[in-house]
């Protein structure tokens, strides 16, 4: 499967704010909200449709109608960010969670919460997360949601690391991973650089 880079000029105009460290909590928000939609069309592009026969005023035709339901699957915390904006495209997605924190002594990414939609082995599932650095939580996740059965899934980032995207085509060649800036490297602290700091906190106002 690919990895896609989107580098759109709207997507690249409103992460800028975003990084931006005298950007507050609203407009971070706000800007995050309104890049998920842009995502969410440009993450829907490929998504296998089937033919189904409908009565237009005018007359019969062939119409299209998407295979799979969609399940959209945000990675706690920072992933909630992106979930509005994808509904707001998407609006009949169910919504599944999964949260994953790293375990301080292993330090390997551990989950510590889920709840899936009953249908996740037949849906076009789409894990978002707005940083993708080390790669570790979303690889953890991807296979944790595989695990309970899902077959058909999409990987969707707003930043990623060049290290991030090695580890998931490494670990998950069977998932599209979709990105939409791909930035420099990560520092000694595994944060993406120049990246936006921590997500999460400057979503939910915890950076204080
Ligand atoms: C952030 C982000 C990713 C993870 C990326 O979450 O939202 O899930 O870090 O880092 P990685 O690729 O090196 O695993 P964080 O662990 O800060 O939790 P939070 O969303 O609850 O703030
Ligand atoms: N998590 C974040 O929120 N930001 C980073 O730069 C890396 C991991």
């Amino acid at each position: 499967m690919a990895t896609t880079i989107l580098n759109h000029p709207l997507i690249e105009h409103k992460l800028t704010i975003m990084r931006n460290k005298e950007t507050g909590t609203k407009e971070f928000r706000q800007n995050l909200d309104e890049i998920a939609m842009l995502m969410a069309y440009e993450v829907t592009k490929g998504l296998p449709l089937k033919n189904i026969e409908i009565v237009t005023p005018i007359c019969p035709m062939t119409g299209k109608q998407l295979v799979r339901p969609i399940i959209l699957v945000p990675i706690l915390r920072a992933g909630l960010g992106l979930v509005e904006g994808f509904k707001t495209i998407i609006p009949t997605a169910k919504v599944g969670h999964i949260g994953m924190a790293r375990n301080e002594e292993t330090l390997e990414p551990e989950e510590y919460y889920a709840k899936f939609p009953a249908c996740l082995d037949e849906a076009d599932v789409i894990v978002v997360d707005p940083m993708l650095a080390t790669g570790g939580s979303a690889c953890a996740a991807l296979q944790n949601i595989k695990k309970r059965g899902a077959k058909y899934i999409k990987l969707a980032c707003l930043v990623a690391a060049p290290e991030g995207i090695e580890m998931i085509e490494k670990n998950h060649p069977d998932v599209d991973l979709i990105v939409a800036a791909l930035d420099e490297k990560l520092n000694e602290k595994g944060y993406i650089v120049p990246g936006l700091g921590d997500a999460g906190d400057r979503l939910f106002g915890t950076d204080d």
